[in-house]
């Protein structure tokens, strides 16, 4: 009977416990944000600081209370009279947020998607959910005809496999601009990271092999790595292809903002989640599409 009582009241006290930390944290969080968001910078200066051990455990928690508003160049306006449907076709964890961001800024003009992310929504890319030609383009990760019948035109952003991969994990666990906690990649002693490779790498090959090879219309390869090496020259051949005048000063103050609040700071993991035998395999796709690429671009070089 007293060994009950001392049981009930041990789980009660640990549970105020549990309680007043998770207050706590709380607070630190909201007060971290309000400190960095005040001197205008980006997001990116407080993965380097101190927030850095606040950042594990609490999956997309803390990156929906802390996200500021975007400053936008301009007033976003839909196409009127709609255009041809264009997809921005990507893998996930690809980078698609950030371009659409970009293209954003640079033209004035919304962008949609085939999805209903809430939180995108609410945070700079109000014309979510629409996919038809009132928007500059429509995102998308999907495949196969069905995805593919209702665009003429359509962007390809495509990102090496590994680093897609471990950002769309990074995304499940931590939201759009989180991190997943470094001991998600030991669950169930580093099956579940293995296994959502290897899934997540059948994805990425069909995915962007099933856009390069079969789908019909024009379409305007690009690299995430080239968005992110040379963003004002490979966002300029996007808005060609895409086929509206470039404002000069819009443009201008797009890559001037180019860094926006949507891109996830690298955040270097103290060991190698890509065991040799995965970076084989991510070799063996990368290569099959890198070469469906450089076939369907130049033809004439085979
Ligand atoms: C585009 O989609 C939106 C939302 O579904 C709809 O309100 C609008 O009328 C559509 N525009 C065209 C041109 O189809
Ligand atoms: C394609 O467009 C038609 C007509 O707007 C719509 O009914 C259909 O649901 C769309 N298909 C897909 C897969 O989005
Ligand atoms: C292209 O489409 C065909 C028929 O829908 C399909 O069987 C094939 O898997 C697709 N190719 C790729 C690379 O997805």
């Amino acid at each position: 009977m007293l060994f009950k009582r001392i049981r009930f009241w041990t789980v009660i006290l640990l549970l105020i416990l549990y309680v007043i930390g998770i207050l706590i944290l709380t607070a630190v969080s909201l007060h971290d944000t309000r400190g960095s968001y005040k001197s205008g910078s980006s997001i990116h200066s407080r993965y380097n600081s101190k927030s850095r051990s606040f950042d594990y455990g609490l999956p997309g928690f803390k990156s929906r209370l802390r996200r500021p508003k975007v400053n936008w160049c301009t007033d976003l306006k839909y196409i009127n009279p709609p255009g041809p449907a264009i997809a921005l076709a990507s893998f996930p964890g690809s980078g698609n947020t950030w371009l659409r961001y970009l293209l954003q800024q640079a033209t004035g003009f919304h962008t949609g998607s085939v999805y209903k992310d809430y939180g995108l929504r609410k945070n700079g890319f109000p014309a979510e959910s629409i996919s038809n030609g009132s928007v500059l383009v429509v995102k998308t990760h999907e495949w196969g005809p069905r995805a593919r019948c209702n665009f003429s035109k359509a962007i390809l952003l495509v990102r090496t496999p590994a680093a897609a991969i471990q950002a769309e994990f990074n995304r499940q666990s931590g939201g759009h601009i989180g991190f997943a906690a470094p001991d998600r990649y030991k669950r169930l002693r580093g099956r579940y990271w293995q296994d959502f490779v290897v899934s997540q790498l059948r994805g990425w090959q069909n995915m962007n092999l099933d856009w390069l090879l079969n789908f019909t219309g024009p379409t305007h390869v690009i690299f995430y790595e080239q968005l992110v090496s040379n963003t004002e020259h490979t966002l300029r051949t996007v808005i060609e292809f895409i086929d509206i005048p470039v404002d000069k000063k819009l443009f201008k103050c797009a890559i001037d903002r180019k860094q926006g609040i949507y891109r996830r700071q690298k955040r270097v993991l103290s060991f190698d989640p890509f065991s040799d035998n995965m970076k084989s395999m991510l070799k063996e796709k990368e290569i099959k599409v890198l070469d469906a690429i450089y076939n369907i671009a130049a033809p004439a070089a085979r």
